[in-house]
């Protein structure tokens, strides 16, 4: 448990190297190691190459092998652990009669215009204790982790008041110290319209920027400010107003754009040069262009178009012009409840025309890059954080082929061995 891990005889060591996202043609560009090993030290890696390079340089190096742990990845293929770079995992209640209602014909907006949708996890958010929320997103990383999901963002926006969005920003700080996982924290004040605020959403945004926003940034509890950009929730000038502010504030920048009518949050995205812009179902290829052009990373969730019955965002095309795309889950209580990595692939892969190989970027040094994390995480690089999967299987082509299941037997965070399935499951807590 001290951070010090050698992994040798991996199959295939997929490293996915690279600082920065990988756009276009470059998504495909995994960077292989047959017969692969790293060297984890203090939490960081500190050796990539063959086995035999590696055990060359351990032997010229002296290197006390009692000092480390040691994994035989025998059969195996490695890769960097998965980032799932858009969530909302603290929350209260649940909607599971919501699911059945759509399946009967309602749509999400309709439910959502009725004072169902987020409105109710609302409610069941702001009952909940800090200490409830807290329990139940220990309860979830475990389930992601499990997945091979080593750092996750996650959103808050179930308050939709002051006090509310600070105990979800303030329970995501506490999960990040104590769970293995990395925890992004993304403030997401402005979610939806609450009660009080029924058609006053100007005054809305001027609560946000007036009350809250000021405290989430001097107290540093959000790392992202976000915004639900969409007709009938927040215009793009709504939204644009949000996001100036937060940026002069410090915050990077996200949005939910285009998941359902195309409003221009693309367009809004590259204008303000957010990190990334998330959905973009709807997006116009004018919008998609102008994030590729400006570095926006197109943050692709197939699951919610899986679970609302929506078609999918283009992939493809996105990939074929030049963009950058990440896969993320959007693990929420209502549009998309599935923290399942499996599915992501078989989805993103079957039905938006996206290659193993650019999923897997998708899912790894992408998807750090839209948590401007790239240079730390994502790829198996010296300097970088030792954070890996290994799956049970000798290459990464048995992801999306074994369909919606979990193919990972273990999970490395900064050095120590974390999940293995082997073992039934966590090796801590
Ligand atoms: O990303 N689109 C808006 N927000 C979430 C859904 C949240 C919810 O339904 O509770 C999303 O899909
Ligand atoms: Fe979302």
């Amino acid at each position: 448990m001290n951070g010090n891990i050698i992994i040798k005889n991996a199959s295939q060591l997929v490293t996915c190297s690279g600082s920065a996202a990988k756009k276009g043609g470059e998504m495909a560009e995994l960077h292989l190691i047959s017969d692969g090993a790293l060297v984890i030290t203090e939490g960081k890696i500190d050796a990539v190459g063959t086995t035999r390079e590696i055990e060359a340089r351990l032997e010229a190096s002296a290197a006390d092998l009692k000092d480390f742990d040691i994994i035989d990845a025998r059969n195996k293929a490695v890769l960097p652990g998965f980032v799932d770079s858009h969530t909302h995992f603290v929350f209260g209640g649940y909607r599971a009669e919501e699911f059945s209602w759509r399946l009967r014909g309602d749509s999400y907006m309709e439910i959502m215009n009725r004072g169902g949708g987020i409105v109710n996890t609302v409610k069941a958010t702001r009952d909940a204790s800090a200490d409830q929320l807290f329990q139940c997103g220990i309860q979830r990383l475990d389930a992601m982790l499990a997945f091979g999901v080593t750092t996750v963002e996650g959103k808050s926006g179930y308050g939709l008041d002051h006090d509310t969005e600070i105990k979800q920003l303030e329970v995501m700080a506490h999960l990040d110290q104590v769970h293995y996982a990395d925890v992004v924290p993304t403030f997401l004040g402005a979610h939806a319209i609450p009660p009080e605020y029924l058609n006053r959403q100007d005054d809305f945004i001027d609560f946000m920027i007036d009350e809250v926003l000021p405290e989430v940034s001097e107290r540093k509890l959000a790392q992202f400010c976000d915004v639900f950009c969409e007709k009938n929730v927040f215009s793009v000038p709504q939204s644009r107003r949000l996001l100036t502010r937060a940026a002069g504030l410090g915050l990077k920048l996200k949005l939910h754009a285009d998941e359902i009518v195309q409003t221009g949050g693309a367009e809004l995205a590259a204008e303000l040069g957010a990190v990334s812009a998330d959905h973009l179902l709807q997006a116009s290829d004018e919008g998609l262009q102008r994030m590729a052009a400006a570095g926006v990373v197109a943050t692709l969730l197939p699951a919610t178009a899986f679970s609302l019955k929506e078609p999918y965002a283009r992939g493809r095309h996105i990939i074929d012009a030049g963009g950058a795309v990440a896969l993320a889950t959007d693990f929420n209580p209502g549009s998309c409840f599935t923290e399942s990595i499996p599915l992501i692939f078989s989805l993103a892969t079957l039905y938006m025309g996206i290659t193993t190989e650019e999923a897997i970027s998708a899912m790894t040094i992408n998807a750090a890059a839209a948590l401007d994390r790239a240079d730390t995480i994502g790829s198996l690089d010296v300097g970088k954080q030792g954070d890996v999967v290994i799956l049970e299987y000798p290459s990464y082509h048995f992801i999306p082929y074994h369909l919606a299941v979990n193919t990972v037997e273990k999970v490395v965070k900064k050095g120590t061995l974390v999940f293995d399935k082997q073992k039934r499951g966590m090796t801590y807590c």
